[in-house]
């Protein structure tokens, strides 16, 4: 997804959304990728809408095998495409990365990482990622092997270095009966990570190159072997804390 101006944002699976400031124009446009993860990401554009963001959806062409382009229409209430080749006269493959405030690629596939790394521009999300100039959010989704292999893990670094947040994959059941590191992070976690970029805007990542170490969670001050005084801390407030470093930490 992509995102323009105050709290307007775009989220998508592979996809890229934006949203218009100020002019009454909020658009979006989600893009999903070809991985089974690809319907959590209406979760992500339900989430984003529902506070008040327009997305639009770029969906890459694999990813309607998952997800239609009816219910991302539906969802983000704009037309979807894949390519370039609609609506030419409006030049979209320039314009929706020109004009996002966020672009969010959820899930993101080994194949749209790679494509995105070496710069490639084969259809409309990866043109809209090279023409976009704000932040930009991956969730990977895959399997484990693809997650652990060198060349994803390459393009991985490559892309952190040139500025876009990657977020780390979650650890569970996978699309078969495997389980590991590689499925696609919680839309709640994608969602709260956008909504940190958008809320510090373009302020420059004052954290980058820190290391920050927060503790979490009760306290137990032992008074004898047996007993201990405590408090009912959930942790959530060490856990907030850290995601704010983080998306400080990362542009
Ligand atoms: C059922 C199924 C599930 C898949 N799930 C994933 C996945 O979770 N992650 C991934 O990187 N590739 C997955 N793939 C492989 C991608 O679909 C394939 O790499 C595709 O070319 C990605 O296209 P895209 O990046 O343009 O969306 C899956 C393929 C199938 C058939």
């Amino acid at each position: 997804m992509v995102s323009y101006g105050d709290g307007a944002y775009a989220a998508g699976c592979a996809d890229t959304t934006r949203a218009g400031r100020g002019s009454g124009q909020a658009e979006g446009r989600p893009g999903g990728q070809r991985g089974i993860a690809a319907y959590k990401a209406c979760e992500v554009l339900r989430r984003l809408t529902e506070s008040g963001h327009d997305v639009q959806v770029v969906p890459t062409e694999a990813s309607l095998h998952f997800v239609g382009a009816a219910t991302w229409s539906a969802l983000s209430g704009h037309p979807v495409s894949t390519q370039v080749w609609n609506d030419v006269h409006q030049v979209p493959h320039v314009r929706t990365g020109q004009a996002a405030d966020l672009v969010v690629v959820a899930p993101a596939t080994a194949d749209l990482l790679a494509r995105a790394a070496h710069g490639l521009a084969d259809d409309l999300l990866t043109n809209t990622l090279l023409t976009a100039r704000c932040p930009v959010v991956f969730a990977p989704a895959m399997h484990t092997e693809m997650w652990e292999h060198p060349a994803t893990q390459e393009n991985v670094a490559t892309l952190r270095r040139r500025g876009a947040v990657v977020i780390e994959p979650a650890v569970g059941r996978l699309t078969g009966a495997d389980t590991g590191k590689g499925r696609l992070p919680d839309p709640g976690e994608i969602f709260e990570v956008c909504r940190r970029i958008l809320a510090r805007g373009t302020a420059a990542p004052d954290l980058a190159g820190r290391h920050v170490v927060i503790s979490a969670g009760g306290t137990r001050e032992p008074l004898d072997p047996v007993r201990y005084l405590g408090n009912r801390s959930s942790g959530k407030q060490g856990y907030a804390l850290a995601r704010t470093a983080v998306a400080r930490g990362r542009g």
